[in-house]
């Protein structure tokens, strides 16, 4: 056996070694380095001309593999349409009408099948998507592990028990984040991707309307911050497009003004207000808010945690041809 072969022979040994100790090994970064060396760069591209014309997409498909994880892992199900015979996750009411960004997906996506057809799967798209999100509204940019494959099951009954409501309180938050590996302080962490984008007034009217049996509006929400929102989201207006800004005085920008916010009293949805109600995470919402670099770096290092979540790779799975539909 040649020197070169030996030591083919201990990469393949040592590979194993890594995966029997539970080591990530699955997803890696630079993985369309050789198969399609354009991949990142035209996710980079499309998300670009996507957030010139809305700014707002970028918020979208931060949320946009938020949603993909949760539910069945990172697998592209939040990307499938409904069909007659089955109403997929894009349709239950946490993700319709409020998800957005899945142009910039679709149009990357078609780029990537003309130039490397069936290599690039939809949950990577997705991943670099969030990732490119993150860096062109000025946070941190890291590196995306890829390899992921695309699932052949969305349900929309599934995103019920995986994908927290706003009106969840701390504990509630504490253990679905758990139920997904994570800790209580990524949970805090993960939290400040409310810095930016938009909120239907749905998600939080119950604050300002009809809070509880002794008080209307929500005790915990800054008066002057409640009348604006009021303003905003009239009682009774049932127009499903009103919205308004998560971050308001940066909503474009990944910042730490959502943890600032929250420490004003401003945070819009009780699951952000509540992180103020426990010790622990009051203090983490403090510390972020007078460190950004600190969150940053933690929020990227969750983002690329997140990632990982269920993923499907090698066998399992398939590379979709068309991000809205199984093979
Ligand atoms: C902690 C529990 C969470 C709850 C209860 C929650 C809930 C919500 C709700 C109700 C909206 C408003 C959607 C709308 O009406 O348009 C929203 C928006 C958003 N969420 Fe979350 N979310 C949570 C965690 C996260 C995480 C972990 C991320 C990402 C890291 C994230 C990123 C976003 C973004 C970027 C938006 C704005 C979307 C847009 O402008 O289109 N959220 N979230
Ligand atoms: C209503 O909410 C306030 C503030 O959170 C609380 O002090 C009060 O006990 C609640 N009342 C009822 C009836 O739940």
């Amino acid at each position: 056996m040649s020197p070169h072969n030996l030591n083919s022979v201990f990469i393949v040994l040592f590979s194993i070694l890594l995966c029997q100790l539970g080591v990530d090994s699955q997803l890696q970064v630079g993985f369309y380095t050789s198969s399609c060396f354009a991949a990142e760069f035209v996710v980079k591209e499309e998300v670009r001309k996507g957030f010139i014309g809305n700014p707002g997409v970028a918020a979208g498909l931060v949320r946009l593999h938020f949603h993909d994880c949760f539910v069945r892992g990172c697998d592209a199900s939040v990307l499938i349409d409904s069909t007659d015979s089955n109403t997929a996750e894009k349709d239950a009411p946490a993700n319709n009408p409020s998800l957005r960004g899945f142009e910039v997906i679709d149009n990357a996506k078609a780029r990537l099948e003309s130039i490397c057809k069936g290599v690039v799967s939809c949950a990577d798209i997705v991943a670099f998507a969030a990732r490119d999100s993150i860096e062109i509204t000025g946070g941190l940019g890291y590196d995306v592990p890829a390899g992921r494959k695309d699932g052949r099951v969305s349900v929309a009954s599934d995103t019920f028990t995986n994908l927290p409501p706003p009106t969840f309180n701390v504990n509630q938050l504490t253990q679905l984040f758990a139920n997904k590996g994570f800790t209580q302080e990524e949970m805090v962490t993960l939290s400040g991707g409310h810095t930016i984008g938009r909120s239907h007034c749905g998600a939080f009217s119950n604050r300002l309307y009809s809070f509880n049996a002794t008080s209307t509006q929500d005790p915990s929400l800054d008066p002057s911050y409640a009348a604006q929102l009021k303003k905003q989201c009239p009682q009774g207006n049932t127009n499903p497009n009103l919205v308004v800004a998560m971050n308001p005085s940066s909503p474009v920008t990944t910042d730490v003004g959502y943890y600032t916010d929250i420490l004003a009293n401003r945070g819009l949805f009780t699951s952000d207000q509540t992180l103020l109600t426990n010790s622990a995470t009051a203090n983490q919402v403090k510390q972020n808010a007078r460190d950004p670099f600190l969150w940053n770096r933690k929020f990227a290092a969750a983002m690329v945690k997140m990632g990982r979540l269920g993923v499907l790779t090698g066998n399992a799975g398939e590379i979709r041809e068309n991000c809205r539909v199984f093979n």
